[in-house]
């Protein structure tokens, strides 16, 4: 049986995480317990997910001409990821995230680099691969006009599309229009609540509500799929294991009430591993967890 194929239009980074158990207040230092670098970026993430839950995956971002961008880019390729449609931007760093891991929980600041440089033109240039796919992601690290321009296309060529508003920002209405889901967190809900009532929304909306797990709607219904036990290491990229193990559960044709009961599986083994992508399972692993959960 040939692989689904999602195509991920997004973000690449490298995360420099800091674990402490004291996250400092303004002007005060602290002394952290650990440091490392991991691949990450939200696009780059959800990649990483749905080709180790066995899509073809086929990328489309930026990365600068340092030795960040190098690692990044084969890494990407060792996870069996198609990189034809990554830009090098040789004047530009690779994107990067300062990501402190405290108290169970994260908090990242982005540096977009390379990033800012997905251009529609880039997109338009690779427009076959968008084509060519089961489902698209998108996030909101990178420039909106690229989201949009992408949007449109897989709206023109009737393609499932995923949008996941993070980090949020201000959504132009084409986007509530045109998504077929939209996986907002808690956070991200909070923001589009201000912007449009929800229920214009239901049955796009599939709210990632952290250690509370997973609401979507079906039939007018909201249902709500609970959380996992798990150890926690490291939330970072549980958001992205979600998105991409649902695209490729939609890719794969599976149902919605499937597709979400497995990427919450994924999500919460994500989880129990440092860095963004350190947890992200293999297909027969979530299969193992949901059999014995
Ligand atoms: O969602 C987690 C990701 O957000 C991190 O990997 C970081 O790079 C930021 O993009």
């Amino acid at each position: 049986m040939s692989k689904a194929n999602v195509c991920v239009i997004g973000s690449i980074n490298m995360d420099l995480v800091i674990e402490t158990d004291k996250v400092p207040a303004k002007g005060e230092t602290v002394l952290g317990k650990g440091f490392a670098e991991y691949p990450g970026g939200k696009g780059a993430n959800q990649a990483v997910a749905a080709a180790r839950l066995g899509a073809n995956v086929h990328m489309i971002g930026a990365v600068g001409g340092d030795s960040f961008g190098e690692t990044l880019l084969a890494h990407l390729l060792s996870e069996n990821i198609h990189t034809d449609g990554i830009s090098k931007i040789d004047e530009k760093s690779t994107g990067a995230a300062n990501i402190i891991v405290s108290e169970n929980d994260n908090r990242i600041i982005v540096v977009p680099g390379a990033n800012e440089c997905v251009t529609s033109l880039q997109v338009e240039k690779h427009k076959q691969l968008l084509i060519h796919s089961d489902v698209i992601i998108l996030q909101l690290e990178i420039p909106m006009e690229t989201v949009v321009y992408s949007l449109n296309i897989a709206a023109e060529y009737d393609i499932p599309v995923i949008v996941n508003p993070a980090p949020f920002q201000l959504l132009p209405p084409v986007l509530y229009e045109k998504s077929t889901y939209l996986t907002p967190n808690e956070i991200e809900l909070k923001a589009m609540e201000k912007d449009i009532p929800i229920s214009a929304l239901k049955e796009k909306l599939i709210i990632t509500r952290g250690g509370e797990g997973v609401e979507y709607y079906r039939d007018e219904s909201l249902m709500s799929v609970p959380p996992h036990s798990v150890e926690v290491k490291d939330t970072t990229g549980a958001g992205d294991t979600f998105n991409g193990a649902f695209a490729t559960g939609i890719a794969n044709g599976v149902s919605l009430d499937e597709a979400v009961r497995f990427a919450n599986a994924a999500a919460a083994m994500s989880i129990t591993k440092i860095g963004a992508q350190g947890g992200m399972p293999r297909r027969n692993e979530v299969e193992a967890f949901l059999r014995s959960n």
